[in-house]
């Protein structure tokens, strides 16, 4: 019973496929992971579901209805925060509420609410370059919520901070799953990340980006790195994507 199917996804740039025939699914609730090397085609792939740019081949079914892209369906966390900077903390959440028409009176109070939950308390009227880059991220968060969509992509969401904000803000990032019920698709670069937040971890191959290999995760969350099967699994997936490397270089 998946939420979303792709198949057969293709893009090619200058003439060559970053990916030509990507196969995806995703279930309902599930916390799906893309782990891969940089530069094999993950943000390309995160565009062309959400329509951002064009795919140039695929298919994309919604609770098996074909869509040209995920539209209204996903709410999209690009690599980049792209908080305006001449907006406050408060009103660069409110964007997707004024982009949709929608009572601004009620669409505060949830922002204010969300803003409390993911710890931004008295920073609403901050500008973004007044605070640091994890509240930045928590900003982006919130705005991403404001969509309210049962879908959220998540770009690399954690990868410009330092590594104790990054891990703060990896248990907001279960708070999605559990107490916002989204399901998440997350592309991220680190391995311990993905095996500490997701349901399923898929290891991405180089150009042209094909799933190699797809790990089940039941372990209870939230998880530490005191257990031996996440640490296994940890270091398999190094060396995996560290063959890649080496196989470009070569
Ligand atoms: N607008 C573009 N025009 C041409 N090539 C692009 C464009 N955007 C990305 N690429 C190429 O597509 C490949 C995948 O990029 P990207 O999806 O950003 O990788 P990842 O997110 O996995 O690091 C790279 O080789 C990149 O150079
Ligand atoms: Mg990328």
């Amino acid at each position: 019973m998946d939420m979303l199917q792709i198949s057969g996804a293709t893009k090619i740039y200058n003439g060559q496929a970053i990916f030509s025939n990507f196969d995806l699914s995703v279930a309902p609730g599930q916390f799906k992971v893309l782990v891969g090397p940089s530069g094999c085609g993950k943000s390309t792939l995160f565009d062309g579901l959400t329509g951002v740019m064009g795919l140039d081949g695929g298919k994309i079914s919604w609770n098996h209805e074909p869509l040209a892209h995920l539209g209204r369906h996903a709410a999209y966390m690009q690599q980049k925060d792209l908080l305006l900077p001449w907006f406050s903390l408060l009103d660069n959440s409110l964007l997707p509420a004024k982009t949709g028409k929608q009572d601004m009176i009620r669409m505060t109070a949830v922002a204010r609410k969300l803003f409390v939950r993911l710890g931004l308390t008295g920073y609403e009227s901050h500008y973004p370059h007044e605070v640091s880059g994890g509240m930045r991220q928590r900003c982006a968060l919130v705005r991403t919520l404001m969509f309210n969509r049962d879908l959220i992509l998540l770009d690399e969401p954690l990868s410009a901070l330092d590594a104790i904000t990054r891990r703060r803000l990896q248990s907001l990032l279960l708070l999605l799953q559990t107490e916002f019920k989204k399901t998440i698709l997350m592309i991220t670069h680190d391995i311990e990340e993905a095996l500490l937040l997701a349901d399923e971890v898929c290891l991405l191959s180089p150009q042209p980006m094909v799933i190699k290999e797809r790990f089940s995760l039941k372990q209870p969350k939230p998880r530490y790195f005191n257990n031996p099967d996440l640490l296994k699994i940890k270091e398999y997936m190094l060396a995996q994507l560290e063959g890649d490397v080496t196989c470009e270089a070569g």
